[in-house]
């Protein structure tokens, strides 16, 4: 573990992943524990030195994994890196659509009510189907991985962070505590059914107020 006071230029060499499959979940919280602000988004609480983090994190990640619910709430646009999103329905998420094919990725079930339609907007390779009522999330990352995608960076939210955790997927959690306080009725990181997962600190980095902490899942 390493406490870390100052600027960010270690940021990379301490951020940096291991040299096999790995899953990362990069997420934002306030000390109170809201995972959202004013704007019912995680925008509202980021701070700068939390961009750094996020920016860093995407930029060293092959794709990114993102369940359906943020990609829409948040408005994802279509970015640099391959975005995978989960989904049990296969909607496509209207910023989306219109993405060149193998930039969006869909990871579904047999049973989704949209799954040819995400076929023809998409294209048959890009629609993975990984069960049928349930997405399972380690085959997802296999697939990946045999895809090229060695490095995979998710960005939540809280019901798939809760998945991929209670299906052994995640192998380090990246959460930020920004220096605020919000009360009110906001998600957690996680959501969804209990579970108890233990974590193990790697590394916590202060700057201006917000802390930002690796933790690798022990299993
Ligand atoms: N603080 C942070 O770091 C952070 C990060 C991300 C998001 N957020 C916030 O979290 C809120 C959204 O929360 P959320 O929990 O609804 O987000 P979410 O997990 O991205 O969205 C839930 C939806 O994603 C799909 N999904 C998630 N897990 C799945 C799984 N295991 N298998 C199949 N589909 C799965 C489903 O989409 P379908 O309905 O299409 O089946 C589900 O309805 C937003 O306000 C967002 O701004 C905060």
């Amino acid at each position: 573990m390493r406490v870390l006071l100052g600027d960010g230029d270690e940021l990379p060499e301490l951020y940096a992943a291991p040299d096999q499959p790995w899953l990362r979940v990069n997420m934002v919280a306030t000390v109170d524990g809201a995972a959202t602000g004013e704007d019912g988004t995680s925008r509202s609480i980021n701070t700068g030195a939390d961009k750094v983090v996020f920016d860093l994190l995407r930029d060293t990640s092959d794709a990114l994994v993102v369940g359906a619910g943020t990609v829409r709430i948040e408005g994802y646009a279509v970015g640099r890196k391959p975005l995978v999103v989960v989904s049990r329905t296969a909607s496509v998420p209207p910023t989306q659509r219109k993405a060149g094919r193998g930039k969006v990725l869909m990871a579904t079930v047999s049973t989704a009510p949209y799954l040819e339609e995400a076929r023809q907007i998409l294209g048959n390779e890009n629609v993975l189907v990984l069960g049928s009522h349930r997405v399972d999330l380690a085959r997802m990352k296999d697939e990946l991985v045999l895809r090229g995608f060695r490095h995979l960076l998710s960005e939540g939210g809280p019901h798939l962070l809760r998945d991929l955790l209670d299906q052994g997927v995640a192998d380090e959690l990246d959460a930020t505590v920004v220096p605020r306080i919000v009360a009110g009725g906001h998600l957690r990181i996680t959501d969804g059914p209990p579970l108890d997962v233990p974590l193990q600190l790697h590394t916590l980095v202060e700057q201006d107020h917000t802390l930002l902490a690796r933790w690798f899942v022990t299993r």
